[in-house]
């Protein structure tokens, strides 16, 4: 059989390396792993197991037994965690800040390292994280860093949640932004650092469709 084809596409939280990954995989019939949904799941998990997310030990026996798939939804595909739709639990903020500490340890990122390669399957695989091109993926074909301001991830957010009907404040989406940049970038494993072999988007001052056309034209270029 012939290895499948990866894309991987790493970025801050807000760059829309999301969006760009379905659209990507869209256009090449691929598959698709959201691996922040990954982390997101395995919160939850410890949430309702209510082990303290502050002993990895205790955590991790906790994400060892559990169940996750996911189904095809009308656009974003349906998380699932021990039989559950959990859609919208994953999304709160406590699940997210929970994310966010279980994401540091190292026993949990070596722990979700298969779940995130069983992702793999024929024809190809476009994966968006943080250390995809850098840890799960290191061989992947193509690589792309997606970067945006912080002031504009923080603007962009603002207008998500304000069209959802939510009020929020910028300078406070600014400074969370903030925070959880400098966690991802100086955490010990897997930091949040482009591969050396990615290409670098700033799309701060790009179109959704420029950054698409862009990455799909790098992907043909590559074929060639
Ligand atoms: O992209 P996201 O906001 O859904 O990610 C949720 C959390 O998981 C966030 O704290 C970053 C972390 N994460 C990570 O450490 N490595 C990844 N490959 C993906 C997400």
């Amino acid at each position: 059989m012939m290895t499948p084809y990866v894309i991987t596409i790493d970025g801050p939280s807000g760059s829309g390396k999301g969006t760009l990954a379905v659209q990507v995989a869209t256009q090449l019939g691929f598959h698709v792993l959201d691996s922040g949904a990954i982390y997101r799941l395995a919160a939850l998990k410890a949430l309702n197991e209510k082990v303290d997310l502050q002993n990895e030990e205790l955590v991790l026996n906790a994400i060892k037994n559990m169940d996750i798939h996911f189904e095809a939804g009308s656009d974003l595909s349906i998380p699932f965690l021990d039989g559950q739709d959990v859609s919208q639990q994953i999304r709160d903020e406590a699940t997210a800040s929970a994310a966010s500490i279980v994401a540091a340890y190292p026993s949990i990122r070596k722990e979700l390292l298969d779940v995130q390669r069983a992702f793999l399957k024929p024809p190809g695989l476009v994966a968006d994280g943080r250390d995809m091109g850098t840890t799960v993926f290191p061989d992947a074909k193509i690589k792309i860093f997606l970067n945006a301001s912080a002031e504009i991830r923080a603007e962009r957010r603002y207008k998500q949640l304000i069209d959802m009907g939510i009020s929020a404040n910028i300078a406070d989406l600014l400074n969370e932004i903030e925070i959880r940049d400098e966690r991802d970038r100086t955490r010990s494993v897997s930091p949040m650092v482009p591969a050396l072999d990615a290409v670098v988007v700033d799309c701060s001052m790009m179109s959704r469709t420029s950054v698409l056309d862009l990455v799909l034209s790098h992907i043909a270029d590559n074929e060639q």
